[in-house]
């Protein structure tokens, strides 16, 4: 197939190039850099032997995607264009809407322009909002809840996606709730390169690791679960990626709007995660319990059997392997892609 990607040259959307040309398609990448580095593409290269053809621009200038999508025929876009920070999104709710939501509303209609109606698009596990423990594990008919504004966007895409699917029998649109995506690439070449100092868990451990942070603190160690800390859905990164391919070879014979969870199905607490990496590490890593962050979720995690149902996919990697993964990628590359 020939694939659009939108923010390809970011996290998952690079793993995702990697196995995407694994799967023989061909690709070319739609994204601003706003929150990536070229240098992914060089990494893509590396691994593959081939490199997407690579359009800088913003999924919501109509021009751009105007165009791209008059000059090149595509079978499938994957939509993974957007920003992501749940703390970033309270301060800056206006960018959020504007970015994701605006921007969502002129692919999808450059794409219905161009007779392109083959999607599948990046949701989240926070359109579950803070879980009620009695719905775990989460299925995907579980009630769905905006915590914040970046899961507002979500929740609203995909409330418009299944109402332009209604509407429209020619959609064929995929929505992949993922759960905690983790990890790198084995080869080191490729991984998670946060801005700043990360808020999420792994890249936080990762950089302590290196020296870069002093210490980790573990949010809250009372919660109701088997050590206290809370439990999650982490899914490695490239088996987030091979979930899309699997998605891809199903979507054009799904019509209408399919949720899809997209995660391990197994929980695994932050003690444990630390427990797992310190293997990979070889040594302690430096962390110590402080309070509950505000607005977590005790757990978290899919029931995945849909995505095996419908695309023959589960994970293939455990904890373990996350860990020896993401600690690969940061000591190969203390700064990451350090070019952003
Ligand atoms: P990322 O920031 O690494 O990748 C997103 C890419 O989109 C970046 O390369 C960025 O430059 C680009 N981009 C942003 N706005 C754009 C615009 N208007 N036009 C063109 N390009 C634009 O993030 P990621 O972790 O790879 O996430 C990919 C998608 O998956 C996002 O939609 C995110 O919300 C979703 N998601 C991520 C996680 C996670 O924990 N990483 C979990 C659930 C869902
Ligand atoms: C995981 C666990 C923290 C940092 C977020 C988004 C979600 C999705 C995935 C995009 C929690 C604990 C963390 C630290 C810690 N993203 N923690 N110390 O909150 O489950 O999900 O990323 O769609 O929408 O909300 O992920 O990695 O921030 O936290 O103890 O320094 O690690 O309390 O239990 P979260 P996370």
């Amino acid at each position: 197939m020939n694939i659009l990607i939108t923010g390809g040259a970011g996290y998952i959307g690079s793993h995702t190039c990697v196995a995407a040309y694994a799967a023989g398609h061909t690709m070319t990448i739609l994204d601003d850099l706003s929150n990536s580095s070229p240098e992914s593409l060089n990494r893509i290269e590396t691994i593959s032997g081939k490199r997407p053809r690579l359009v800088v621009g913003d999924i919501g200038d109509r021009s751009v995607v105007r165009s791209l999508l008059d000059s090149e025929t595509f079978d499938a876009v994957i939509h993974f264009a957007g920003f992501k920070a749940v703390g970033e999104s309270v301060a800056k709710p206006w960018e959020y809407y504007q970015n994701n939501i605006a921007g969502t509303l002129v692919l999808l209609d450059e794409m219905r322009k161009h007779g392109l109606y083959n999607l599948v698009f990046s949701s989240s596990a926070t359109v579950y909002g803070n879980p009620d423990p009695k719905n775990l594990p989460l299925r995907e008919d579980a009630p769905l809840a905006a915590v914040s504004p970046y899961g507002q966007t979500k929740l609203w895409l995909e409330d418009i996606m299944r109402a332009m699917a209604a509407a429209d029998p020619n959609w064929h649109i995929l929505l992949l709730r993922y759960f905690n995506p983790v990890g790198a690439h084995e080869s080191g070449l490729m991984g998670e390169d946060p801005n700043g100092i990360p808020n999420n868990l792994m890249p936080y451990i990762t950089q302590v690791a290196i020296g870069r942070l002093k210490e980790l603190t573990i949010f809250g160690n009372d919660y109701p679960t088997r050590d206290g800390t809370c439990i999650r859905d982490y899914i490695h990164v490239c088996d987030l990626a091979e979930g899309h391919i699997a998605a891809l070879r199903r979507v054009a014979e799904l019509p209408g709007c399919t949720p899809v969870n997209l995660g391990s199905g197994n929980g695994v607490s932050v003690a444990e995660l630390v427990t797992s990496f310190e293997k990979a590490l070889g040594r302690p890593l430096p962390h110590r319990y402080g309070p509950r962050r505000p607005g977590d979720a005790a757990a978290c995690y899919a029931d995945a059997s849909r995505a095996l149902e419908l695309f023959g996919w589960k994970t293939k990697r455990n904890a373990d392997d996350m860990c020896r993964d993401a600690w690969n990628w940061q000591s190969k590359n203390p700064q990451g892609y350090h070019t952003k």
